[in-house]
């Protein structure tokens, strides 16, 4: 039995800001049982729910040096869905009132949290065959397994994977300030190690320390190794491409399922799906405010609110497609407040048409991807995205720009063939975003059989993490072998 510890800054069910937590939180139930015991490691927010601090068990806890500092580490324990969640605490680091704050901060604590994982192995008396780890959070992981833990007999035989949700996010901060917190030795910061551009680089720790780089889609592995985007890693990722995977994620095929999930008022699936999504649509009407109508094509966005998802396109159309269309649109989301507010005005101009509900609610999300007919992420950049594989898996057809796992998971429609699942766009332009959703909207108002195709076809496609769970369980081996 091979023992594999994933290290992550979030996982579903215990705390989620995104699709990370998705990935961390089911990929390690989906392994071969009989050979594989994956645990998994994760900081104790304070803002954690307390329905799940309850449920943490205490199992130790010690001393975590962290250049001249000590820090307490509590140790703590739960099991969800079958898999042993082991939690790190200290109030001093996670406290708060979001799992992330700035990142002068969080260099420190991921520092600690890091560390202290490394330590928790010994306390526990648990020896992964392979660490996981998952973002810049977990980067310095493979630093200070090489550089402060291999001396020890069982660390030494640790072997490491690092995972890159998204490269955008690097944990970069001044070199000496880093030096000072982690005390690791000076060659550490230098271009060979993790400096980049004259800063400390977490994110560049976990390329160049790990055994084994993967990032969550095929295309997304060759964007990060061209200068558009690498963002600024571009030639690290080149020179390091011997060890870089692409593995798409799969979704939790048991939780989002519109047949048992919980939040579907009307649960469905492809054999009822005329029958049923029709009344999601209606009660998700009757929930926000919207007119009653069964006929108008519904568009909706579950959706962080930063540049990445593509919302400057939606800014730059909304005001003449609202003005122009029968269309109803209901966007559920949360960050910046530019993009808020702008979705706050057009709600308020088009209180017809557009509904947005400012905030985080997994309940409305998923009340969205059964109701709507269709779904908008015109991403300028997306490693993978899980949104439009949920879409899909609700009947709901994806809109998307063709960039990273959207590229690789959507398949455009081809009027000619009957085949392809969504509709999708390939440069970075408002107009053309705009042309799919109206080429969209006109087939789902002019050929409703060939759009019931559409959502028909997009049911059936397998995005569970059956394939890809084989993947990593090749890469697993691999690295064992080396
Ligand atoms: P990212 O991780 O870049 O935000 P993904 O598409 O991989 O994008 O995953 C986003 C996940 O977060 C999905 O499960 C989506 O439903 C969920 N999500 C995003 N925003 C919200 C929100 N405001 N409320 C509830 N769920 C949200
Ligand atoms: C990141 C990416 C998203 C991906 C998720 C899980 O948040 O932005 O595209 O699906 O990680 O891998």
């Amino acid at each position: 039995m091979k023992k594999i510890l994933f290290a992550a800054s979030e996982a579903v069910p215990f705390i989620k800001t995104g699709g990370l937590a998705d990935v961390v939180g089911s990929l390690p139930k989906y392994f071969n049982k009989m050979k594989y015991d994956v645990r998994v490691i994760l900081p104790r927010y304070l803002c954690m729910e307390e329905e799940f601090q309850k449920k943490l068990e205490f199992v130790t806890q010690f001393s975590v040096e962290l250049g001249w500092r000590k820090q307490n580490a509590g140790i703590y324990q739960a099991k969800a869905d079958g898999i042993q969640y082991y939690f790190v605490e200290n109030d001093f680091y996670f406290a708060g009132y979001h799992p992330y704050g700035e990142i002068y901060q969080d260099v420190e604590k991921f520092a600690f949290f890091s560390k202290a994982a490394l330590d928790t192995l010994e306390k526990i008396d648990f020896w992964p065959d392979i660490i996981h780890c998952h973002d810049w959070q977990t980067g310095m992981v493979p630093v200070f397994l090489e550089k402060l833990y291999k001396q020890r007999e069982p660390y030494q035989k640790i072997r490491t994977m690092f995972s890159i949700h998204n490269i955008r996010f690097q944990g970069r901060w001044m070199l000496h300030e880093v030096q000072d917190v982690t005390g690791l030795p000076s060659e550490v910061f230098t271009p060979q190690g993790i400096e980049t551009y004259g800063e400390s680089n977490y994110l560049k720790g976990g390329i160049v320390y790990s055994d084994v780089v993967t990032t969550v889609s095929k295309s997304y592995a060759m964007e990060i190794m061209t200068p558009e985007g690498g963002e600024g890693l571009d030639g690290v990722l080149r020179h390091y491409s011997f060890k870089l995977f692409g593995i798409v994620n799969g979704l939790d095929y048991q939780f989002y399922n519109p047949k048992t999930d919980p939040y579907v008022r009307y649960p469905f699936q492809a054999s009822n799906l005329a029958v049923q999504k029709p009344k999601n649509k209606q009660y998700l009407q009757e929930l926000l405010h919207l007119p009653k109508q069964d006929d108008v094509f519904m568009i909706g966005m579950v959706s962080r609110m930063s540049d990445q998802k593509g919302m400057d396109l939606v800014a730059a159309i909304l005001d003449e497609f609202l003005g122009t269309e029968k269309v109803q649109m209901v966007v559920l989301g949360t960050g910046e407040e530019r993009y808020e507010n702008m979705f706050r005005y057009f709600a308020s101009k088009y209180p017809d048409k557009l509904s947005a509900t400012i905030g985080y609610s997994e309940e409305m999300a998923h009340r969205i991807y059964a109701g709507v007919d269709a779904f908008l992420m015109p991403s300028l950049f997306e490693p993978c995205g899980l949104c439009q594989l949920i879409s899909l898996r609700y009947g709901t057809v994806p809109m998307v720009r063709e960039t990273g796992g959207l590229k690789d998971t959507v398949e455009p429609y081809n009027k000619f063939t009957q085949e392809g699942t969504g509709f999708s766009f390939a440069n970075y332009h408002a107009q053309e975003m705009a042309q799919i959703m109206r080429a969209a909207m006109q087939l789902y108002y002019t050929r409703p059989e060939d759009w019931k195709g559409l959502m028909q076809r997009g049911m059936a496609m397998d995005f569970s993490w059956d394939s890809s769970v084989e993947e990593y369980e090749k890469l697993y081996e691999s690295l064992c072998e080396a």
